[in-house]
């Protein structure tokens, strides 16, 4: 499998930079190495990975039009999550260095404890996470979101955090 540099700059000058093999998607590379790009639907839906290729060959995978028109995508712009390399690439990213974080994403589980529907359509899903080793609850910042992945299965959807900032 053939392995390309991938070099981010950010708005501010700064940049990033990791591996990323042809088959694989350059927001799961990132993440992969530690390096957690603004994201959120991971399916080229929600235009949260946008950046614009400025130099270098690739894949774009099927992307919504909303979140990548035609426009944007003639002028170079991609989706993190739909894009795979077809040589080293540089991209610039519309956000300064400090929207990335360096660490892996926390993995949690939960079980499901209730479900109740409230309204057509509309179930409302209470989940208690298992303790790990910083205890019963997680933490987060504003802004920040969780996945829910059904394990064993590939299917994850995001949901934002409406509580105040907290453990
Ligand atoms: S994370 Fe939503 S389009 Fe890539």
């Amino acid at each position: 499998m053939i392995n390309y540099d991938i070099t981010i700059h950010t708005r501010d000058k700064q940049q990033v930079s990791f591996v990323c093999s042809e088959a694989e998607d350059l927001l799961s590379a990132a993440d992969r190495e530690s390096i957690l790009l603004p994201s959120q639907c991971r399916k080229g839906t929600c235009g949260a990975c946008v950046a614009t290729v400025t130099a270098g060959t690739y894949h774009l995978g099927e992307v919504s039009m909303e979140a990548l028109p035609e426009k944007a995508q003639a002028r170079g712009d991609v989706l993190l999550c739909r894009t795979y390399p077809r040589a080293d690439l540089i991209l610039e990213a519309p956000y300064d260095y400090n929207y990335i974080r360096f660490e892996r994403i926390p993995e949690r589980e939960a079980e499901v404890m209730d479900v109740t529907m409230v309204a057509t359509g509309t179930r409302r899903l209470l989940l208690r996470l298992q303790p790990d080793e910083q205890g019963g609850a997680a933490e987060f910042e504003a802004g920040q979101f969780m996945e829910i992945q059904v394990p064993g299965s590939d299917a994850r959807r995001a949901y934002s955090l409406a509580n105040n900032t907290n453990w």
